[in-house]
C-alpha cells in the first residue's frame, strides 16, 4: 500500500494519536497534512504518556521519516520547544522531520490578532485554541502569509516578521511580542534547514513499495468545508486534503481509516445536539480524561451521534473505522445513541448553524456493566458491548476493524 490516511470523524480528540502510532508500524514515513500547534496527540508507551502537538505521532517509531505538508501551519518556536522538551528523543525526532517549504508559519503577532477577533465576536466566540491558527490560514488565503521557504533568506524573513509586528502595533499583546518575534525568526531559520518538497519524497517511497502514513489532525466536524461552520478550525482535515497538502495524487491512496470515539466530545463553542448536561457527562469526562491536550480545557461530552458519524465517514470514504475509548462506557446502565434528528431528512445533514436547532432522536441500548479495560479479543467482550459496536457499525454504515479498550499501545482489539 502506498499511502494510508488516518482521519478523525468527530470534532477532534477521537484518539487518533494511538491509532496512528499502531498503524505506523512498518511505515517508512509518517506525514502531517493539516493544522499545527492546535493539535494534541496522546500516546502511552510502557506507562509513559507522551503528548505531541506538531511532531507527527508516528515519528515515535525509530528510524521513521516525518513529513509536514504545505497545508499545515508551523509555529517554529513552539515546534523547536516541543522537540527540546522531549530531550534526546525529541532532537532525534526533529532530525528525521522534513518540512514543506510551502507550509505557512505562525507568527506570534497572529495570536494578538486572534485575541481581538475572538473578543469582537462576543458571545459568538469560536473558542479557538488561541495558537494563532485562524489568522495564519486567513493570511495565507489573503496572500499575506509567511512561508517556510521565506526563511531560506534571513533578511527576507526579518522583513516579513517586522511587518507582522507593525501590523498589530497598538493592540494589547499580553506578552513581549518583540522578544517572541526574535525567537520566531531564529527558530524558523533553524527549521528552514529541513525544508524539502514532500510530494517527490512520497512518490519515491511509493515507487519502492514503501508505505506512508498520513496522519490527520483535528476532525471532520471541525473541517472548514465539511464541519459545523463557523465553529470550525481553518486547516482542511478530511482525507482528500492529504493529497492537496502533501502534494501527491489520489491514485497513491491505498486505504482511509476513520477514527471515532464510542461517545462524542467537543471542545470550544458550537452546536452539539447530543451533549449531556450534568452528572453523567461529568462521569464520562473523568473516566475518559476528557481534557484538551493542547489547552487543558474540559471537553464537552455527549452520546454517540450516528447521524454525524455516518456523514463524516462518507465525506472521507473510510475503508475501515477504529472505535476508541469503548471502556469509558463500562459503568453505564443504558447507552443512548442518536440515530436521527426530528424532522430532518437523513440525506440532508445540517452541519452548519442550523445544527443547533436539531433535536436528536435516540435509540437506547443496554450497558454491559463489566470492566473491559485492556481487553484484546473480540470474543472476550461481553455480548452487550459487541452488540453496541455492531449497532454503531450498522447505523454509521462503516466497518469497525479496530477497537481500543485502554490507553496502552496494545490495549486494542483487531477484528476481521
Ligand atoms: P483553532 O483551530 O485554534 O482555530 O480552533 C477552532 C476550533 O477548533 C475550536 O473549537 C477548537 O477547540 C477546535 N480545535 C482545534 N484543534 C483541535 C483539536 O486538535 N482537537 C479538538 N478541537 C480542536
Amino acid at each position: 500500500m502506498a499511502v494510508r490516511i488516518v482521519v478523525g470523524l468527530g470534532w477532534g480528540d477521537e484518539g487518533k494519536g494511538r491509532v496512528v502510532d499502531l498503524l505506523g508500524e512498518g511505515a517508512a514515513a509518517v506525514a502531517r497534512f493539516s493544522g499545527g500547534a492546535n493539535a494534541g496527540h496522546t500516546v502511552v508507551i510502557g506507562g509513559e504518556t507522551l503528548v505531541l502537538h506538531q511532531l507527527p505521532t508516528g515519528l515515535l517509531r525509530d528510524g521513521v521519516l516525518g513529513l509536514v505538508g504545505a497545508g499545515c501551519v508551523i509555529d517554529p518556536a513552539a515546534l523547536c520547544a516541543e522537540a527540546e522538551a522531549l530531550g534526546e528523543r525529541g532532537s532525534d525526532m526533529l532530525s528525521r522531520l522534513l518540512l514543506s517549504p510551502r507550509a505557512h508559519l505562525v507568527h506570534p503577532a497572529y495570536r494578538v490578532l486572534e485575541r481581538y477577533d475572538e473578543k469582537s465576536r462576543g458571545p459568538g466566540a469560536i473558542g479557538t485554541t488561541g495558537f494563532g491558527i485562524g489568522p495564519a490560514y486567513a493570511r495565507k488565503y489573503a496572500r499575506r502569509g509567511i512561508r517556510l521557504e521565506d526563511a531560506l533568506d534571513r533578511s527576507l524573513l526579518e522583513g516579513l516578521s517586522k511587518t507582522a509586528v507593525e501590523e498589530v502595533a497598538g493592540m494589547d499583546s499580553a506578552f513581549d511580542l518583540e522578544a517572541e518575534a526574535a525567537v520566531f525568526v531564529e527558530s524558523a531559520l533553524r527549521l528552514a534547514q529541513q525544508a524539502r518538497d514532500t510530494g517527490p519524497v512520497i512518490a519515491e517511497l511509493a515507487a519502492r513499495g514503501e508505505t506512508v502514513l498520513a496522519e490527520g489532525a483535528q476532525g471532520t466536524l471541525i473541517d472548514p468545508d465539511h464541519g459545523t461552520y463557523p465553529f470550525v478550525t481553518c486547516g482542511s482535515c478530511v482525507a482528500g486534503s492529504a493529497c492537496v497538502s502533501l502534494g501527491f495524487g489520489p491514485s497513491l491512496v491505498g486505504e482511509v481509516v476513520g477514527v471515532m470515539k464510542a461517545y462524542a466530545t467537543r471542545v470550544g463553542a458550537g452546536p452539539f445536539p447530543t451533549e449531556i448536561a450534568g452528572e453523567t457527562g461529568d462521569r464520562i469526562r473523568e473516566r475518559g480524561r476528557e481534557y484538551g491536550r493542547a489547552t487543558g480545557r474540559p471537553r464537552r461530552c455527549g452520546w454517540f451521534d450516528a447521524v454525524l458519524s455516518r456523514y463524516a465517514a462518507g465525506v472521507n470514504g473510510c475503508d475501515m473505522v477504529a472505535l476508541t475509548l469503548l471502556d469509558v462506557l463500562d459503568e453505564l446502565d443504558e447507552i443512548p445513541v442518536c440515530t436521527s434528528y426530528a424532522l430532518v431528512p437523513r440525506d440532508a445533514v445540517p452541519v452548519g448553524r442550523t445544527l443547533g436547532r436539531c433535536v436528536p432522536v435516540y435509540e437506547v441500548l443496554p450497558g454491559w456493566k463489566t470492566d473491559i479495560s485492556g481487553e484484546r479479543r473480540w470474543e472476550s467482550l461481553p455480548a452487550r458491548a459487541r452488540d453496541y459496536v455492531e449497532f454503531l457499525e450498522k447505523r454509521t454504515g462503516t466497518r469497525i476493524g479496530m477497537i481500543s479498550t485502554g490507553p496502552e499501545r496494545d490495549d486494542i482489539i483487531h477484528r476481521r
